[in-house]
């Protein structure tokens, strides 16, 4: 039988509890990061969990793919890795595979770091409040696969990334975190995906330290972050006319 992974040192994580009221943090909370892929966003994860103060560890980097770069990048760093295989099971099998390995590495919270598979229902009810997932676009717009293509199909002129909560809609969670880009003239799909990725890479880890320390990112910090001011994003000087 499975069992419900013990709530954080920090209580029920509550994105939204004031700061007066929060227990005092002792120890990191323990975070599985799950992949599927190159692991970068699992790699700011680490990077961040490395620097003095962070109040989070990374417990545990899982793939559901044996193959994933990332696998073979948190081994290298010292991470606890472990893989469970997706392709050619059930979910029910799956996740409770998954449950397992969590429970083994004593994960608090868990951290969808381009994981590539929609959970069930039942897994996201377990892990509510302690499950955070990074998105490439600014939800709610472009939820779902394809983002980057999809932002310069609809000629948006901001594009960005999601830090958002797991809940059993997809990419439908409370936000956390967002960080916008600029849509340039001539943008391929490759080129704009690496604006928005550097920005996931800032964004997730700030979300993931504000969620685990049961805190509320403030507005300024927390909400948008748009790397050009308005005045570079729209020349003015050749859209007024003098005279
Ligand atoms: C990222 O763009 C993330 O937002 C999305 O999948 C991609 C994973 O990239 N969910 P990486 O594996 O973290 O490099």
């Amino acid at each position: 039988m499975t069992r419900v992974p013990p709530a954080g040192r920090f209580g029920p994580a509550r994105a939204t509890r004031p700061a007066a009221t929060r227990p005092a943090a002792t120890r990191p909370a323990r975070v599985a990061a799950l992949i599927s892929g190159r692991g970068s966003n699992m790699l700011a994860l680490a990077d961040a969990a490395a620097r003095p103060g962070c109040p989070f560890t990374i417990a545990l980097v899982l793939s559901n793919r044996a193959e994933a770069a990332g696998l073979a990048l948190a081994a290298a760093r010292g991470l606890r890795t472990a893989c469970v295989e997706s392709r050619g099971r059930d979910r029910e099998g799956f996740e409770a595979a998954v449950q397992a390995e969590l429970e083994r590495a004593g994960a608090e919270y868990v951290a969808l770091a381009g994981f590539l598979r929609v959970l069930t229902p039942g897994f996201v009810a377990r892990w509510e409040g302690r499950m955070l997932n990074i998105h490439p676009s600014l939800l709610p717009s472009f939820p779902g696969l394809n983002t980057h293509a999809r932002a310069l199909a609809a000629g948006v002129k901001l594009h960005g990334c999601t830090a958002h909560l797991v809940t059993a809609g997809v990419d439908e969670g409370p936000i956390l975190a967002q960080a916008a880009v600029p849509v340039l003239p001539g943008d391929s799909e490759a080129g704009l995906a690496g604006r928005v990725l550097a920005q996931e890479h800032a964004v997730f880890p700030a979300a993931l330290a504000a969620l685990v320390s049961g805190i509320a990112l403030p507005p300024a910090e927390g909400a948008l972050a748009n790397p050009l001011p308005v005045a570079a994003a729209l020349p003015m000087d050749r859209v007024t006319r003098s005279g």
